[in-house]
């Protein structure tokens, strides 16, 4: 009876354990479990039987059932981490990263050179204390040129041709107008710059746009003189275009007075770069500022002359036509 017991409960353990290493999955393993270990499972029908036996016999027999329940738990336990390993293997080969593959191609955006000008004027300009400030693309003639000393019949107006709307407004021939919309709302002392957008009834040629970029400055305080703006217009051209000669040659603006332009020995020839001068006292007056104790000077220039002189640009419809093999040279 003991020994008939004792080799079953050993060719359980025997059984046992051949099926669970041979249990490939971890579903497999558990159905093994519930089947020799669980409540209804096989070593417990064993013990049951245990009740008709001697109460000698019975210390041996129990003691053997322990040895093989906790072998056949190691063997389980064993089994499960060897397969949890597995599963981790193969996820990870599942989900390894070819890092040698070709990557997605994703070509880079690059600054527009207008744009370019733009931050780079600017930068030097609100390091010299200048604030930027905007105005309308779309402007009254007031702003335009009434209030910047060019009244209806002045023949200056004839310097700009003019894209007029049909409800009187036009479109802006130059950033001046902004002057005269900042002096509005501020007081002095004054340090402006201001870029932007304007329009001319000009034909398109290598050097004419119909819409082009201009920045314009202005700057009125008590006591500035024509010194205060040669030694600002030499400290910007030269910080844009290196340390190179400039003159100044007397012109006329409507609303300066004196007026200058400004030229830059460029390859050996002097190039026109910029408008300036003393503003002029009919604008101030316009603006409800005393004359007698306010004075300031202002300039505008081109972005687009100074891109092309910058980049070597031969033809400013380049600018505007969005070609790659152009743009991405910059
Ligand atoms: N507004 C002028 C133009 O469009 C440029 C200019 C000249 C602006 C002289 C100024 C200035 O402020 O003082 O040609």
């Amino acid at each position: 009876m003991t020994n008939n017991l004792e080799a079953q409960l050993l060719a359980l353990q025997q059984e046992g354990e051949k099926a669970i290493a041979a249990a490939d999955t971890l579903e497999r393993l558990e159905e093994l479990r519930v089947s020799y270990l669980g409540k209804k499972g096989q070593l417990g029908a064993l013990l049951r039987s245990m009740g008709q036996m001697s109460a000698e016999e019975r210390p041996k027999i129990g003691a053997i059932a322990n040895t093989v329940k906790e072998s056949l738990q190691t063997s389980l336990d064993q089994q499960r981490t060897a397969l949890e390993t597995a599963q981790i293997r193969l996820q990870l080969e599942a989900e390894t990263l070819d890092v040698t593959m070709p990557g997605i191609y994703r070509p880079q955006g690059r600054i527009h050179p207008l744009n370019g000008i733009i931050d780079q004027a600017l930068d030097i300009l609100v390091g010299m204390g200048y604030t930027v400030a905007q105005g309308p693309e779309m402007e009254t003639d007031y702003y335009n040129f009434e209030a910047l000393n060019t009244p209806p019949d002045h023949p200056a107006r004839d310097m700009q041709d003019t894209f007029y709307l049909p409800d009187g407004n036009l479109l802006r021939t130059h950033t001046s107008s902004v002057q005269i919309r900042y002096m509005e709302v501020e007081e002095p002392s004054i340090r402006v710059v201001a870029p932007g957008r304007v329009y001319r009834r000009d034909n398109v040629d290598a050097t004419h746009s119909a819409v082009f970029h201009q920045i314009e400055l202005l700057a009125i305080d008590e006591g500035l003189t024509f010194t205060d703006l040669k030694g600002t217009i030499k400290v910007f051209l030269q910080s844009m275009f290196g340390d190179l000669p400039i003159r100044f040659r007397a012109s006329y603006f409507p609303f300066t007075e004196p007026s200058a332009e400004v030229d830059l020995e460029w390859n050996g020839r002097w190039l026109e770069v910029m408008g300036c001068g003393m503003v002029d006292p009919n604008v101030l007056k316009a603006v409800g500022y005393d004359p007698e104790v306010y004075t300031g000077f202002a300039a505008g220039f081109g972005v687009e002359r100074f891109a092309m002189v910058l980049h070597q640009i031969d033809d400013i419809r380049r600018l505007y036509a969005s070609d790659l093999r152009f743009l991405q040279q910059f």
